[in-house]
């Protein structure tokens, strides 16, 4: 990760689903259907096809189209894993016994465990942990009942993302997300559906890292304290719009040249803010239901 000023805190991101894809969309995996099963496992004498999470995604060609099964077998894997192939599902067999961790979270300069490149379109995780920042960098995602907790920035990027009935856990004082979205023309943002944040100390939703970052958390619960003003402009402007109803926490730096209606902020929240084609997008071409 490469920002000023950033401390990144542990995060145990725990998945049920994320689902990407990329903003130049339109990569098709066929059918929507799993093709084939590449096993991994660390445990000796597993009758396994790798050892390694790494092995098996490098076994896979570039310009794979059919969905490919990388199923983790329980156990503790370290290891940093780079997903830069298309259509790949990660399954693990349950979020408490599947965990990918690579130590490199607290340092700035090194990569993170788990990095979705832009050339893996289309690419699933389910029933996995990984413990790492999320670094929601770009393209289109779907988080639907993940768990995720941290302390610091620890949703932080610039992808456009919905995330669907996930419990946050907010380990401490610190900052929820860090959305960096630079310009008025983008339609990036981070937004948290039906969700509850859970935790201790007192948190802000989030702060800008960008001139024009936009989070919104929206029939959200929070069990947590939260900072009254809500968001922090950090170091990039002053200009927040701060929204608060009963419904929504709403986030958006130089918003102009109006504020936004209800109506506008509830268009976020629909499925077609991450897929223009829903529901006949590519959310409904997974091969998972
Ligand atoms: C994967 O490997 C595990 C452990 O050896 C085995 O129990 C399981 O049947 C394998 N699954 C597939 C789909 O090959
Ligand atoms: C995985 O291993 C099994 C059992 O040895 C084998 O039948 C299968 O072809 C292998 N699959 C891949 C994708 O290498
Ligand atoms: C990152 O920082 C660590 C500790 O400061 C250092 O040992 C390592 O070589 C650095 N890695 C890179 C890729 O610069
Ligand atoms: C937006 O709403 C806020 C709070 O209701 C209000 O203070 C502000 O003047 C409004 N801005 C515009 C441009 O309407």
């Amino acid at each position: 990760m490469s920002s000023q000023s950033r401390s990144f805190s542990m995060l145990h991101l725990a998945l049920l689903f994320l689902i990407c894809l990329d903003i130049v969309a339109a990569y098709d995996c066929y059918p929507r259907k799993v093709a084939y099963t590449i096993n991994v496992s660390n445990l000796p004498g597993a009758a396994i096809n790798y050892t390694t999470v790494q092995a098996a995604i490098n076994s896979i060609h570039e310009g794979n189209n059919q969905w490919i099964r990388v199923l983790v077998q329980p156990g503790v894997h370290m290891e940093q894993v780079v997903v830069d192939k298309p259509c790949i599902l990660l399954e693990g067999h349950s979020l408490s016994d599947t965990i990918i961790v690579f130590d490199s979270h607290q340092q700035l300069n090194t990569s993170q465990t788990f990095y979705v490149k832009k050339a893996a379109k289309n690419f699933i995780a389910k029933s996995i942990s990984f413990k790492d920042t999320i670094w929601d960098l770009s393209g289109h995602h779907y988080f639907f009942e993940c768990h995720i907790e941290g302390q610091v920035d620890f949703i932080c990027g610039n992808g456009q993302s919905i995330y669907q009935n996930c419990i946050i856990n907010v380990l401490g004082n610190g900052y929820i997300t860090a959305q960096k979205r630079e310009a008025e023309e983008e339609t990036t943002g981070f937004v948290f559906n039906k969700g509850l944040v859970i935790g201790q100390g007192s948190t802000y939703l989030g702060r800008a890292w960008g001139s024009h970052s936009c989070a919104i958390f929206h029939s959200t619960s929070f069990n947590t304290f939260i900072v009254p003003q809500g968001w922090s402009a950090w170091f990039i402007g002053q200009k927040i719009a701060f929204f608060q109803s009963q419904t929504f926490f709403f986030f958006f730096f130089y918003l102009t040249p109006k504020n936004m209606t209800i109506q506008e902020l509830q268009s976020f929240t629909q499925l077609s803010y991450i897929d223009s084609e829903s529901p006949r997008g590519w959310l409904s071409r997974q091969p998972i239901d």
